[in-house]
């Protein structure tokens, strides 16, 4: 751009220079050269219509005619026809300057104005396209929460058949156990099965409050605190697989507004994941981290893996790769974590391992 600047002047000028002195010191006995040279002026002049519009047509020719007047004037003074002739041809130089450097200077001006039409073409193409991916985007979560949704009916038929019967199985084994001695393993037996029935009784509550949107009763919560709590209660699950559990330090407890309770739960769901993956031998590392917005908490083993296919559907109810799993976990875990306004994502490469990764954002109000 800056050096056609210089050139381009450069040449019409080097062009004009030359003829003008072929003109001057051509003797006038050999008026056919002169009247070739006269011819080559329109060289200068088209180029710089061309380059340069009406504007530099004209100014050009204008700078042509003076440069070729005074040789007309003192040189061919003498014969009057030659004299018009030449004075015509002036004429000419200013008019094809003037016409040419008008018509390329429309012609680029057309140029520019279809560029900038095909620019914004492709801005609105652009937009078009951020638009419908938005659609599928929203349509994905609405399909998502339709299958939630359908979801909470069932989970509330479910509790509801699921629950009376629990109950009286309880009631029942109260009754039964007062006929045995503490230490009888009898007495031992019923205790068991008075603890297993409050324990699927909190399995149907957690499906319910799962698949039901609840006002989540939210508090300080420290997220040091619930991670070591989930540590805790699969320690002896990690143990028994062979697998190597590990809570990374973290200076600080960590404080956010949240519902402790829930987010116990989204974190027990990716490390018995995690651990679930992970053969005997291997790892899994818990780091938390406070970013610039967020805290994050990952979650990394060095087990199975996941493949492409089975990524794009972990967080779907009742996608599961387990013999005897509910496909539930992470669909749960999802939404624990996105109604903490935080994100969930899951990096993996199969026979390398697993990380999720949660994100929860710093509140002000948790202080
Ligand atoms: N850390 C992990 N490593 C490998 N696969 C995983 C991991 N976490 C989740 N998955 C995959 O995601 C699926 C869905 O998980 P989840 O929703 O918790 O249901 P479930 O554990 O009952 O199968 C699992 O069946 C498994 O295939
Ligand atoms: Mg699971």
């Amino acid at each position: 751009m800056q050096r056609s600047s210089i050139i381009r002047p450069t040449v019409i000028a080097t062009f004009i220079v030359a003829i003008s002195l072929l003109h001057y010191f051509t003797p006038l006995h050999l008026p056919y050269l002169h009247a070739i040279f006269q011819r080559l002026y329109y060289l200068p002049i088209i180029l710089a219509a061309l380059w340069f519009g009406f504007r530099g047509g004209l100014i050009c020719s204008i700078i042509v005619s003076i440069a070729y007047a005074p040789h007309i004037l003192f040189q061919w003074g003498g014969c009057l026809t030659m004299e018009m002739e030449k004075y015509l041809e002036i004429l000419l130089y200013n008019i094809v300057g003037g016409m040419t450097g008008l018509l390329s200077q429309r012609e680029r001006e057309r140029t520019v104005e279809l560029q900038k039409t095909a620019r914004g073409l492709e801005e609105s193409y652009q937009q078009l396209q951020q638009q419908s991916e938005r659609i599928i985007a929203i349509e994905e979560q609405l399909r998502r929460a339709e299958k939630l949704s359908t979801l909470g009916e069932m989970a509330a038929v479910l509790a509801h058949e699921i629950r009376n019967p629990l109950g009286s199985i309880r009631g029942t084994a109260e009754i039964l156990k007062d006929d045995y001695k503490p230490g009888d393993p009898k007495h031992e037996f019923i205790e068991i099965q008075i603890r297993e029935t409050e324990r699927l009784n909190r399995v149907v509550e957690d499906f319910l409050r799962m698949a039901r949107p609840q006002p989540s009763e939210m508090g300080r919560c420290s997220l040091v605190e619930e991670l070591e709590t989930v540590v805790t209660l699969v320690a002896r699950d990690a143990l028994d697989r062979g697998v190597t559990l590990r809570l990374e330090p973290f200076a600080g407890a960590a404080i956010v507004r949240a519902n402790g309770e829930k987010l116990r739960q989204a974190f027990l769901n990716i490390v018995i994941n995690a651990l679930q993956a992970t053969p005997s031998g291997g790892k899994v590392d818990i780091a938390l981290r406070m970013a610039e917005s967020a805290y994050e908490i990952s979650v990394s083993d060095n087990g199975t893996g996941i493949d492409a296919d089975s990524q794009a559907k972990i967080f779907e109810p009742f996608f599961t790769t387990k013999p005897n799993g509910t496909g539930l976990g992470l669909a749960i875990t999802r939404k624990i974590v996105e109604g903490h306004g935080g994100t969930l994502a899951v990096e993996s490469e199969v026979g390398k391992g697993t990380t999720v990764l949660v994100k929860l954002p710093l509140n002000d109000s948790a202080n």
